[in-house]
């Protein structure tokens, strides 16, 4: 039997994580590169991808451009790439209108974070099945995918959250159940890993005092605190795990 440290360890493994520049993806390419894996950074930006890689610990990581939002780059790196062990579909498109202002065009097009999401894991599918070895793929969800937000903690600051995200959210969650159950007799598991509220520096601190009250922590997210559970779902440690959603939210969708 392996022991814990064996399940968990990703010596040996590839993994390609998109959005790897941004502020979880930062640290979550970082845990996977302490882990042992050899990390495929990917930005939509090569010369950004390669500084992320080149500031990992460990050796053999590189970098790769693919912007989700562009069936044709998905297609031009994988060729590259070839099969990987796991995928973090972490990047993401960001669309700020909320209910009142957006364009159906705008709403569509932050849909299509999802259409990226999918597409990028099929071929990732593929291509494991074509090296016959086993992939995990990680799909971020966000608590938003699961419950509506609270618009007293907006108001007066800035836009509620936006009413594309939920729906993109809600949708990229059952994606993963859905894609799960196919996928599960090629060896490709597929879980969701949806963080509650981990806001990064840009973020009004008087929001953040309002969202604090809001959680049972009654403190935000760091980013950190992704490390361990996205080596868990990538990792051998999680070998029965698919289809599931883990959530790391200090309790936020509990109450
Ligand atoms: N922060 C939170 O509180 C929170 C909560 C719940 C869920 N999440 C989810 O966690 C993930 C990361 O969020 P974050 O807060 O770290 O956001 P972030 O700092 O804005 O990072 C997102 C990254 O996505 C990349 N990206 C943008 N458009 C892309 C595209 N079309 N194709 C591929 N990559 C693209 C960008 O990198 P490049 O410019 O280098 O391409 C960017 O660095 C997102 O999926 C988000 O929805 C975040």
């Amino acid at each position: 039997m392996k022991t814990t440290q064996q399940l968990f360890d990703l010596t040996g493994r590839t993994a390609l994580i998109t959005g790897a520049s941004g502020f979880l993806g930062s640290a979550m390419a970082a845990a996977l590169a302490e882990a042992g894996a050899r990390v495929i950074a990917a930005s939509r930006k090569l010369d950004t991808a390669r500084k992320v890689a080149a500031s990992l610990p460990g050796k053999g990581h590189t970098g790769i451009a693919l912007d989700h939002m562009d069936e044709r780059t998905i297609e031009r790196a994988m060729k590259k790439i070839g099969a990987v062990d796991v995928l973090v579909n972490n990047g993401h498109e960001a669309e700020g209108a909320d209910w009142r202002t957006i364009t159906g065009e705008k709403f569509t097009r932050q849909l299509a974070n999802a259409t990226g999401y999918f597409l990028l894991a099929r071929a990732v599918r593929d291509a494991a099945v074509a090296a016959k070895t086993n992939a995990s793929v990680i799909m971020l969800g966000s608590m938003y995918g699961q419950v509506g937000s609270y618009p007293d903690a907006y108001e007066g600051i800035c836009a509620a959250s936006p009413a594309a995200y939920h729906a993109l959210k809600g949708g990229v969650l059952h994606l993963t159940r859905h894609l799960a159950v196919y996928w599960a007799r090629d060896g490709v598991r597929v879980n969701c890993l949806s963080p509650g509220p981990f806001p990064g520096p840009k973020v009004s601190p008087k929001l953040v005092q309002r969202l604090k009250k809001k959680s049972p922590m009654n403190r935000m997210g760091l980013p950190h605190e992704l490390k361990g559970v996205v080596v868990f779902l990538a990792s051998d440690a999680s070998s029965y795990v698919t289809g599931h959603n883990l959530v790391v939210d200090g309790g936020w969708t509990a109450w």
